[in-house]
């Protein structure tokens, strides 16, 4: 019989059902707190990163990625696919999963499913900007899109904001029925609306996070007034966009990373100089965030792996008082480290 894998053989790793339980153990709004520290935490040390646009590869029906980044010590990367038409066949839009390792010896560190982290990381990045953004005191947010990543802005605008009434808008009437359903009894006062226009009266948050792969129009231009902070999530790809170029005109652009959201974000509808802040410099007080309450700011966010990096490391951070993970075979280790071959002849035989 061969012998067992060595100690250094072994990644933890989170699966969806540890991830669930980890959520639930912590609690999602806590948990949505304490992933915007890490975000926040990260932005501050900004320039201590390796950064990169991500890499995509494209098809007609949608995209996989790989998002890529280190700070010198910890290497990390997601893979992330977006494929708005899966819905119809049952399958989800978005799907991921990433790793941590160590820069010193490349080994990782974790290996953990990113569903449902992209998911919290999302909502808790959205939330973060929001609170360096969004109009003193507001309470109402229109969710326009009530998707798979609706609920998780939902609880993380009110963790961290203080958001209590949401104004939701879907083309399909059945995916605000099932936001309704999952977020009722949870405190907060819920109103369907019958259009983007409905749905964003009296709202001083108005989130975007719609699927489609093609140019859209959720919002024109007239429906925004003054003093209103857009928090944009779904065009995070070339040809993807959700806001008319006007509204770009009129309001303060906020993004994460401008090499990357200048080919994904709004902001690809605008010639390649439109000036934009980001938001690493607005967290760390080298950059004004809301100038004004009449301001319309506007957050083009689309993504970076700075945040997953962030999400992954909370995870990793707790896995030591929770145990929620597996220890993984995932790497060849043997004795000799020179003799991998070796390795692999003492089992043989071993083929049950
Ligand atoms: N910025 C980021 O970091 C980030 C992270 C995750 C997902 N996303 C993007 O967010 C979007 C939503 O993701 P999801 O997982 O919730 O997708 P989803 O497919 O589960 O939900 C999208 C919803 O948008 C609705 N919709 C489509 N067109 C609409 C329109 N014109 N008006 C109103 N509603 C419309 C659909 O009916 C659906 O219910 C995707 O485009 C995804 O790529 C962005």
């Amino acid at each position: 019989m061969a012998a067992a894998p060595s100690e250094l053989a072994y990644v933890p790793f989170v699966s969806v059902e540890n991830m669930m339980r980890l959520v639930h153990r912590i609690g999602i709004e806590t948990m949505l707190t304490g992933i915007a520290d890490y975000i926040e935490e990260d932005f501050r040390r900004w320039e201590s990163f390796d950064k990169t646009p991500r890499v995509a590869s494209h098809s007609a029906e949608g995209v996989i990625e790989l998002m890529p980044t280190s700070d010198g010590d910890v290497y990390g990367f997601k893979y992330v696919n977006g494929h708005p038409k899966n819905t119809k066949s049952g399958l989800q839009t978005v799907t991921a999963f990433g790793l941590l390792a160590n820069v010193h010896t490349g080994y990782p560190v974790l290996l953990s499913e990113m569903t449902l982290l992209t998911a919290l990381r999302t909502a808790a990045t959205s939330a973060l900007v929001a609170r360096y953004l969004a109009p003193r005191g507001s309470d109402t947010m229109a969710m326009i899109g009530n998707g798979a990543q609706s609920e998780f802005q939902a609880l993380a605008m009110r963790a961290l904001c203080g958001v209590t009434r949401l104004r939701l808008y879907d083309i399909d009437r059945k995916a605000t029925d099932k936001l309704v359903a999952n977020l009722s009894g949870l405190g907060f006062d819920l109103t369907a609306c019958s259009s983007a226009e409905d749905a964003i009266e009296g709202a001083q948050i108005i989130t975007t996070c719609t699927a489609d792969k093609q140019y859209a129009t959720i919002l024109t231009d007239n429906m925004v007034g003054a003093g209103i902070h857009i928090n944009a999530i779904g065009g995070d790809c070339p040809g993807k966009t959700e806001l008319h170029r006007d509204i770009l005109l009129r309001s303060d652009v906020f993004v994460e990373y401008p090499p990357q959201t200048r080919i994904e974000g709004e902001i690809q509808q605008m010639p390649e100089d439109f000036p934009v802040t980001e938001m690493w410099q607005v967290i760390t007080g080298a950059a004004k965030g809301r100038r004004d309450a009449r301001q319309v700011t506007l957050f083009d966010g689309v993504g970076f792996a700075t945040e997953d990096f962030s999400a992954l490391r909370f995870v990793r951070d707790k896995l030591e008082s929770t145990g929620l993970c597996q220890q993984l075979d995932l790497l060849a280790d043997p004795d000799d480290p020179r003799d991998l071959f070796g390795m692999l002849q003492r089992a043989k035989g071993n083929t049950a």
